[in-house]
């Protein structure tokens, strides 16, 4: 192993000494080496590669051997990061299928898993601790449920959901997990959250407070400019400049 290779006590230890953690999702190769080189520590290759990749609607139609592929693909970068994988909707319905898959997620290169959810998947998250793999929980807006819940709501502004949100972070923190992602939950939540819970917490569009920060990085470099979440400042126009090389590439060549 690398000697700065990125462990899960090292993004834990990183809690401890205030240190921010930078995520990013990454799909294949190219990115995660680059994002690996920019000195990101914690990658995902997150589900939402349905969406942003593979031009589904949402995250309902990925299937385990896609994130496999794209597992594989992005294990090949060898990062130093810690690099791990979504189990995808559906596949952690029962404590078999939730080891079974991610044992194949790992087995394809996932350093962790990670399953959205809390106390209602626990026997779920503890028997994917007991086979040895890492965990990182994720609960707030479930994108996985988009369907059911009828678009991307925040959570946490009612009481009964702010007390949801507090007990299933305690309840995954306690079963292992090493961090837990917080999509767009209210910031005075999410802030309530990383102060009471020992492990990190990774918001995406859950305030400045979160012990670390999550982006789809197709958002961030403005790879997919068909959609950007509200909360998403690109740091860069990728799809402008792709149009840009083309166009000057066609009129090099004499192309119309
Ligand atoms: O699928 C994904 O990319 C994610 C993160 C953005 C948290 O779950």
């Amino acid at each position: 192993m690398n000697s700065s290779k990125i462990t899960v006590a090292e993004i834990s230890a990183m809690k401890s000494r205030g240190e921010k953690i930078a995520a990013l999702t990454a799909y294949d190769f190219p990115m995660a080496k680059l994002l690996d080189e920019a000195g990101v520590p914690l990658l995902l290759v997150g589900d939402s590669v349905g969406m942003v990749v593979l031009g589904y609607p949402d995250t309902t139609h990925v299937t385990m051997a896609e994130m496999e592929h794209h597992i594989r693909a992005a294990a090949r970068a060898k990062p130093n990061a810690l690099l791990g994988g979504d189990l995808p909707f559906r596949s952690y319905e029962t404590v078999s299928d939730a080891v079974t898959n991610a044992k194949r997620l790992a087995a394809a290169g996932a350093e962790y898993v990670k399953t959205e959810g809390g106390r209602e998947i626990l026997p779920q998250v503890k028997a994917i601790i007991t086979a040895g793999i890492p965990f990182c929980g994720h609960l707030g807006m479930l994108p996985q449920h988009v369907l059911e819940e009828g678009g991307y709501h925040i959570k946490g502004k009612q009481e009964a959901e702010h007390q949801k949100l507090i007990a299933d972070a305690k309840a995954l923190a306690e079963a292992g997990a090493f961090a837990i992602v917080l999509e767009l939950v209210t910031p005075p939540v999410a802030k309530e959250i990383s102060a009471q819970i020992p492990v990190p917490t990774i918001g995406i569009g859950s305030g400045p407070d979160c012990d670390g920060q999550i982006l789809v990085t197709h958002d961030l470099t403005g790879s997919f400019p068909w959609f950007t979440p509200r909360f998403v400042k690109p740091k860069a126009n990728c799809a402008a400049e792709i149009k840009s090389a083309v166009t000057a590439w066609k009129t090099q060549i004499g192309a119309r």
